[in-house]
């Protein structure tokens, strides 16, 4: 299978596994538990059907919508994800150029390959911070300052991960970083020594957000002792609105699901939401975004942009979102599976797929503006 041959998420998924040793592919493809949330995130487009408009006079789409305060040429951007040079070694920066070219936005992680300065001198394009709350608060008010220096656009503080979901796909190979593979994870990575003749011939793999700032020599920290010892989980409305102050610009909270907190994301003064149940990889049997989106929409939507992401894999899944609301969606494993399989190309096909799909999908809905999308495009059986 080339990457010619991939027309879907279900073909760059494929090609991925091909490609990944299994443990990485499983770090990625799995989610906690039952893994009922990962499947209800996809599931959750199938209940509800577009109603399009005709003759309308579509032969120009703009698709570019506002969020955070950035123009975006595209209604999706690439949410931020974890350890991409590990699933490709150009990583975070494949990632970064191909959101530039396609005139979209993407995140960098705090626990990002890539340091956040390098893309940010690398490309124009708005760039969110993924921020996890430290116990240590001067250490939190350091590493904004640190991408407030940096000219980072967005502020998203994750709000889903106060402990690490159960993962029990990583527990089976002994997915961590630093490797504890089990012996059957060491002999997957044994299957595919293309990957490891990747991995050792390019610049060493390293967590620069952290690097700076933990002393972190790259092997003695594991991500498990990371979040387990240095996140607090006693973060409080208190401790996020005043990080909403210090910081003074586009802060956004991933992870919120209900009305309640929703609400209050509103009156500490964040400038947006992402609806997200962290791929299903944190609380199993979440709520799938899409589902919770109405909801939150007629209840805060007049005033914070809320965005959502989880299952989305095609043009339709970002319109039935658009039309109940959304103002923007963000991707993950849509792009991390094209990375994984083939770099920089691989992105640059799914997000060049994406964007056909979204061109089509809107002139057959017979609207050629983001904005003409609505409550009326969508009937629930
Ligand atoms: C994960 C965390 C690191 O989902 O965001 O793996």
């Amino acid at each position: 299978m080339r990457l010619t041959n991939c027309h879907n998420f279900h073909d760059f998924r494929r090609l991925a596994r091909r490609r990944l040793p299994r443990p990485i592919f499983d770090y990625i493809d799995g989610a906690a538990d039952d893994e009922v949330a990962y499947r209800r995130n996809c599931e959750s487009f199938d209940g509800c059907d577009l109603v399009p408009n005709v003759l309308r006079g579509v032969s120009e789409v703009d698709m570019s919508v506002t969020v955070l305060g950035q123009k975006l040429a595209m209604p999706i951007f690439c949410s931020p994800t974890a350890l991409q040079r590990l699933f490709h070694h150009a990583g975070e920066r494949a990632v970064a150029a191909v959101a530039a070219k396609f005139g979209t936005m993407f995140g960098v992680s705090s626990l990002g390959t890539v340091s956040l300065e390098e893309l940010r001198a690398e490309h124009d394009t708005p760039q969110i911070y993924q921020f996890y709350f430290h116990k240590d608060r001067a250490l939190n008010h350091a590493m904004m300052e640190r991408a407030k220096t940096a000219g980072i656009e967005v502020m998203m503080l994750t709000v889903d991960t106060i402990t690490g979901g159960n993962r029990e796909r990583d527990l089976r190979t002994g997915f961590s970083i630093p490797m504890r593979l089990t012996f059957g994870g060491m002999l997957q990575f044994a299957l595919k020594p293309m990957w490891g003749i990747n991995y050792v011939t390019h610049k060493s793999f390293s967590l620069p957000q952290l690097d700076a700032h933990l002393k972190m020599d790259g092997s003695a920290v594991s991500i498990g002792r990371y979040l387990t010892e240095m996140l607090d989980q006693s973060m409080n409305w208190d401790d996020v609105a005043e990080m909403v102050q210090f910081w003074d610009g586009q802060f956004c909270l991933k992870g919120v699901m209900s009305v309640e907190d929703a609400r209050h994301a509103v009156e500490i003064g964040c400038t947006g939401i992402v609806l997200s149940n962290h791929g299903g990889r944190q609380l199993d049997g979440s709520r799938a975004a899409f589902d919770q989106l109405a909801e939150i929409v007629d209840a805060v939507g007049d005033r914070i942009d809320v965005i959502m992401d989880g299952g989305v894999q095609r043009g339709t899944h970002v319109l039935k979102a658009l039309s109940l609301g959304a103002r923007a969606i963000g991707l993950g494993r849509y792009y991390l599976f094209p990375l994984a399989a083939a770099g920089q190309p691989g992105v640059e096909r799914a997000l060049g797929l994406m964007r056909e799909e979204i061109e089509r999908d809107m002139k057959l809905m017979g609207c050629t503006k983001v904005d003409q999308l609505s409550r009326s495009n969508i009937r629930f059986r």
